[in-house]
Parts: structure tokens; C-alpha cells; sequence
């Protein structure tokens, strides 16, 4: 049983698809962490996000072992995962990893932008959720306020409208919905709602 679940920033894909993952005891990747590690090692090695050879090095040597949630969170490193998610040797170098994880015995559960319609176009039930721009600016605001961050909600709704507008529009494995994909609009929905229709989608 594969499960993807893709969407932009701040759609709540993450939480639902741990929440998933957890109910049918199958294991979970968040496939935008293996980005993010990308767009944090090059920040900390203060490298351009366009250096394109130093980004596929990077990705080459990524281990889903080491991956530290975390520290991989933030805003900055988002945007930076973002910047070297255009990069086709970045996305080349992630791809295997993605698929091994995907076909594993039992199957697993995968969220991101291009899980169902790049790395398990094959998948058993795909999810893909939406949300206005603005509910997704609140949610991720008040997530950051309840860490102490001070941001405007404007600025929060700035970076997730730039966000969206890179990941739709690039060439590769842009953020769209697989032609077989179920769309769920959480704009109205809180978690637990969303979780039991994700539930019924993936019951169906
Ligand atoms: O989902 P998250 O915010 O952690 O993703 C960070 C960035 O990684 C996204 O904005 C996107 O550009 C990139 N990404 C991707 N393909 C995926 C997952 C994430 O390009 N499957």
C-alpha cells in the first residue's frame, strides 16, 4: 500500500500524513526534508543556492538516517530547499533514495510536491490538498508565533505566495495534483477533520 500525499507550504501534509502513516502503522517519509538538508548544507557552507554542481554533490551524499526534523524547520531553510528543488541534479541525485523508501515491503506513506506524479506514480491512493494562500499564511504564522519567532502575518503570506509560485512554475516536477490524485481543501477543515476525510479517501 502506497500513499502520497502532495500539496504547497503550509496545506497541513505533514501532520496528515504522519497522522496516516501512524493508522495503517506504515512508515512515512517527508520527502521535503531531503531538500531541506540540501538547502541547509549549502547555506552553512555558504554556497550559492544556484551553484548547481555543489548542490548535486550534496544531494548525492544525503542519508534518510540522518535527518534531523528539527533542525531542518525553519523558514530560511525552506525557502533555500525551495531554491535547490529547481536544480535537475538535485532532484536526480534525491529520486532513488525516494523510490527505495517508496517500495518498500508493506508499503509506506510519502509527502511532498511531486510524490505522486514523480516518485510513485504507481501509488494506491494519492492525496492532494489545497488551502488559500491566506489560511496557510495563518496557520504557519501562528505556528511560528507559538515558537517565539517575531514575523508579520504579511511576510508569512509573502514567503508562502513566492514559495508557491516556484514550485508550481518550475520545469521539473513541478507542484500539481496527479491526474488520478483525490483533491482535499482543507481551507475550512481543522486537523481532525481533514484527517477523517483523508481517512474515508484512503478507505475508498
Ligand atoms: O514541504 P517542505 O516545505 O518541507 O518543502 C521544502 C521545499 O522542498 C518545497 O518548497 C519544494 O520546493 C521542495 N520539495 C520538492 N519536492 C518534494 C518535496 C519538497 O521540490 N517532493
Amino acid at each position: 500500500m502506497i500513499i502520497t500525499i502532495d500539496g504547497p507550504a503550509a496545506s497541513g501534509k505533514g501532520t496528515l500524513a504522519r497522522r496516516i502513516a501512524a493508522h495503517f502503522k506504515l512508515p512515512h517519509l517527508d520527502t521535503g526534508l531531503l531538500y531541506r538538508a540540501v538547502g541547509e548544507a549549502m547555506l552553512a557552507q555558504s554556497l550559492p543556492l544556484d551553484d548547481a554542481a555543489a548542490a548535486s554533490r550534496i544531494a548525492a551524499l544525503i542519508d534518510l538516517a540522518k535527518l534531523d526534523r528539527k533542525r531542518l524547520s525553519g523558514d530560511q531553510v525552506g525557502e533555500a530547499a525551495s531554491r535547490v528543488a529547481v536544480i535537475p541534479g538535485v532532484r536526480a541525485a534525491l529520486l532513488k533514495l525516494q523510490q527505495d523508501f517508496a517500495r518498500q515491503p508493506g508499503g509506506a506513506v510519502l509527502d511532498g510536491r511531486d510524490t505522486g506524479t514523480v516518485i510513485a506514480p504507481n501509488a494506491d491512493r494519492k492525496l492532494f490538498l489545497t488551502a488559500s494562500a491566506e489560511v496557510r499564511a495563518e496557520r504557519r504564522h501562528r505556528e511560528l508565533a507559538g515558537q517565539g519567532v517575531v514575523v508579520t502575518y504579511e511576510q508569512v503570506l509573502a514567503d508562502i505566495k513566492k514559495r508557491d509560485e516556484r514550485d508550481q512554475s518550475r520545469p521539473l516536477a513541478p507542484l500539481k495534483p496527479a491526474p488520478d490524485a483525490v483533491l482535499l481543501d482543507t481551507t475550512g477543515l481543522d486537523i481532525e477533520a481533514a484527517f477523517q476525510e483523508a481517512l474515508s479517501v484512503v478507505r475508498r
